[in-house]
């Protein structure tokens, strides 16, 4: 446990983010923090308060529009952001049309976080994903170990579903991996997926499998059209905390994660999703994967839409 945790932004994927760690009792704090509403944060925290005699837990909740009631987090989970939603004449913008609004937001949180907790552990989520947690790099410079975003998580958790629910076995048998950015060009490692430790392709078809990585990579896109307003919260909340709870306990869990890498990989100087181990330090290792031929050039197509993102992301701090 913790002492504090604080999540910053009070929308959809603040709310559950919330519910969840104080229903897990994860932290003997929690802040929710929103500058956009005066109420909503402290309404939604005292909505969960009020539920915490059920739990039961006696977790103190603080929600506020003031970056105050950050102060001293051990850990930030950073929402803050517009999410994709749909337009009126039905189309769904990328991830990456929501940069120019996202950056602006992020310097202010960026602001508060040196501010209020610079030695906190950030684990970040707005979108893009990838270029979000670039400008978070940029603008407070923590060790790499304190800096994450998540998305590789939530992209192999829908990746295991799909081949769960193709194959006709639980979700526990499935283990999966997608990597590279947060974008159309991830990366699910059909030739790391395996199903009760066999290979994937000896339970589902290769076409199928075709489709199934095709719509992993639409996944969140999908959700947007079906919810008509906003994105996904639930998947990517929950994703956020499996991350969190591997730091609290200590778990040496790997899964992939936004990473700024060193060299790993030939890249360095950029963020985007790699297999990482998780532990009480944060990223406590990098691991480099063997690639097929087919899969290193498809990382390669990653990098090059992740880098085209965070060269955007630095012209616009000039
Ligand atoms: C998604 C958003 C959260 O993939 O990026 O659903």
């Amino acid at each position: 446990m913790l002492n504090k945790i604080a999540v910053i932004g009070g929308g959809n994927i603040g709310g559950v983010l919330v519910q969840e760690i104080v229903r897990r009792k994860l932290a003997r704090n929690v802040a929710l923090m929103d500058v956009k509403d005066p109420e909503l944060a402290k309404g939604k925290a005292l909505d969960i308060l009020e539920g915490s005699p059920v739990l039961p837990a006696d977790i103190k909740v603080e929600g506020s529009k003031e970056y105050d009631v950050i102060a001293s987090a051990d850990m930030i989970i950073n929402t803050a952001g517009v999410p994709r939603t749909t337009r009126p004449d039905g189309t769904i913008p990328t991830r990456e049309e929501l940069l120019a609004t996202n950056l602006k937001i992020t310097d202010s949180v960026s602001a508060g976080i040196q501010k209020f907790c610079p030695k906190a552990t950030i684990i970040s989520i707005a979108n893009p994903l990838d270029a979000i947690v670039y400008r978070l790099y940029m603008n407070l410079k923590p060790p790499r170990e304190k800096l994450m975003g998540m998305a590789g998580v939530l992209d192999s958790n829908r990746y295991s579903y799909f081949v769960a629910e193709a194959a006709g076995v639980s979700v526990e048998n499935v283990q999966a991996l997608v990597m590279g950015g947060h974008g159309d060009d991830m990366l699910p490692i059909r030739s790391a997926c395996r199903i009760a430790g066999m290979p994937v392709e000896k339970f589902v078809p290769a076409d199928k499998l075709d489709a199934i990585e095709e719509r992993t990579r639409k996944a969140g896109g999908e959700v947007v059209k079906l919810l008509g307003v906003g994105s996904a919260f639930v998947s990517p909340a929950w994703s956020a905390l499996e991350m969190a709870e591997a730091i609290i306990f200590d778990k040496k869990k790997i899964m992939c994660v936004s990473a700024l890498l060193q060299g790993e990989y030939g890249v360095d100087g950029l963020f985007i999703g790699v297999p990482a181990l998780l532990g009480a330090n944060g990223i406590e290792k990098i691991i480099e994967l063997d690639f097929t031929d087919a899969e290193k050039e498809g990382f390669k197509k990653s990098i090059t839409s992740v880098q085209k993102t965070k060269e955007e992301v630095i012209a616009m701090a000039k």
